[in-house]
């Protein structure tokens, strides 16, 4: 009896140490070194960005290179600067929830305060960094998209961009990554695939393959339409029939990762010719002549689709209204929900929430019909600079007859230090050729859920096993 007790005591023992191991051990190191504690916080947490090829300014690949940062770390980790997480993680979690303990904070401006002791050899803890332009492996195929040349004293640029492909027989497209070459001018891109059926290779090369559509100044200027149509109309079939489009297979705003799913989830399926279209590639304004590379990665995989994904939009050129209408007056603060009712039964797998330069809150959440509230998102202190696609750990079942909610805050005041314009002055969402302007000097609402049809089980579908 006692001896049951005891095993019982010491296996509670062992037990509550391994909980508390990793939160409390770091607090008691007074001497932290980087071999043994600071770099694995860094190749956890920093290196995805801060390596070559991860779009981060600078690398944080090693031992004198994190030292050599190490004040300017220090500050931007206990100010929670870095790493970039805005999504309240006692709302809800997510895949890839980048953010570091209390204990991990300390241990880092401890260590910087003792001089950055090395405590050893670290090169073999930064070995396998890969200087790989991909997020989410290594990609089967790597699309170039045609250069484009961005001046010193360029305002926002819109081009509409297409690259060829061809697909080996039997292959399906796993996934997607958009990589941008001027991370810090792109702004958004937004990718669809066009199927080609019975299209000769030379017919598909022939094809233009890039075109500005306008200056922002020049939006007004109808002649520009015409040529967007026109670039579009060369997207046909050889028998000069409309192709299949997939709408939004890839996209990308400041700070997005790319996401890999499980095999079969989100699966597209292509024909053996087939183009990506970037159908809004945006550039900010540029303050030096810049030449921007962007590439598309491509996944492949063996599995035929098993369920394919859909995307519901929420707000500006989406499929539910703004309340009150998107106008900031200057020196406002204003709020604006946005509800869609759910008509079919879904699992949400990835959701982005989208504002510009005023942006200052974000909340989404759904209501089921028995009035239970789901979770699904808070931004408490938007920050454009990192607009992530948030994929949820499990899918996400938001029963029929739900109402999906997205309540956002924007502040157009002198404190907000993004604010386009010094003094404020008003800024709205403005619509034109039928949809809204996308300047990041106008403002955008939005709410982008990625979903599939519910199945008995999602509850417990684990997305998180589908990033290799
Ligand atoms: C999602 C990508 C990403 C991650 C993850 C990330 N950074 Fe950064 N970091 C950036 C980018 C991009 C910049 C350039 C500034 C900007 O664009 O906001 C930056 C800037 C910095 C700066 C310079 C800030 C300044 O004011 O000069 C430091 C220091 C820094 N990061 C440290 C870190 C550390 C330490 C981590 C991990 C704990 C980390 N970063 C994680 C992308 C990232």
């Amino acid at each position: 009896m006692k001896r049951v007790y005891f095993a019982f005591l010491l296996f509670v023992g062992i037990f509550a140490c391994t909980q508390s191991n990793q939160v409390d051990k770091l607090d008691s190191v007074d001497q932290p070194n980087f071999a043994k504690h600071i770099a694995p916080i860094i190749l956890n947490h920093c290196v995805r960005c801060h390596r070559n090829g991860g779009g981060a300014p600078f690398e944080l690949t090693s031992y004198d290179k994190v030292k050599q940062k190490a004040k300017t770390i220090a500050k931007v980790t206990s100010m929670r600067i870095m790493p970039p997480w805005p999504a309240d993680p006692n709302y809800a979690h997510f895949i890839d929830e980048n953010i570091l303990t209390q204990s991990q904070i300390n241990a880092i401006s401890r260590w910087v305060k003792n001089g950055c002791p090395e405590g050893g050899s670290s090169e073999k803890i930064f070995a396998n960094v890969s200087s790989e332009k991909s997020n989410i492996g290594k990609p089967d195929l790597v699309l170039s998209l045609d250069t484009v040349l961005l001046n010193e004293g360029d305002l926002d640029r819109f081009f509409l961009s297409k690259v060829n492909c061809t697909v080996p027989h039997g292959k399906y497209i796993r996934a997607i990554e958009f990589i941008p070459g001027q991370p810090k001018l792109l702004h958004h891109f937004n990718g669809h695939l066009i199927n080609y059926h019975g299209t000769s290779k030379q017919n598909l090369e022939s094809r233009p393959s890039k075109i500005e559509i306008t200056p922002v100044n020049k939006f007004e200027n109808l002649r520009e339409t015409s040529k967007t149509l026109a670039f579009q109309r060369e997207l046909l079939n050889d028998d000069r029939s409309i192709p299949e489009r997939l709408h939004s297979v890839v996209n990308y705003l400041p700070g997005v990762k790319g996401v890999m799913y499980p095999d079969g989830i989100g699966t597209y399926a292509v024909a053996e010719k087939f183009s990506i279209i970037g159908n809004d590639v945006h550039y900010g304004p540029s303050r030096k002549t810049l030449i921007d590379n962007s590439k598309i990665n491509i996944f492949f995989t063996n599995t035929p689709p098993k369920r394919g994904s859909g995307e519901l939009m929420l707000g500006t050129n989406g499929v539910s209204k703004i309340v009150p209408p998107l106008v900031v007056p200057a020196n406002k603060i204003t709020k604006h929900v946005t509800q869609y009712t759910v008509t079919d039964d879904i699992s949400i797998l990835t959701i982005n929430p989208h504002l510009h330069l005023l942006g200052k809150t974000f909340l989404a959440y759904a209501i089921k019909p028995n009035g239970d509230t789901i979770r699904l998102i808070h931004i408490p202190k938007w920050n454009f600079r990192w607009q992530y696609f948030y994929t949820f750990k499990k899918m996400v079942h938001v029963p029929r007859g739900s109402t999906i909610y997205a309540i956002a805050e924007f502040d157009n005041t002198v404190n907000n230090p993004n604010n386009p314009n010094q003094p404020p002055k008003q800024v709205a969402e403005r619509l034109e050729y039928g949809g809204s302007s996308m300047r990041a000097t106008d403002e955008m609402f939005q709410f982008i859920i990625t979903y599939v049809g519910y199945q008995p089980g999602d509850e417990e579908f684990s997305l998180e096993h589908g990033n290799r």
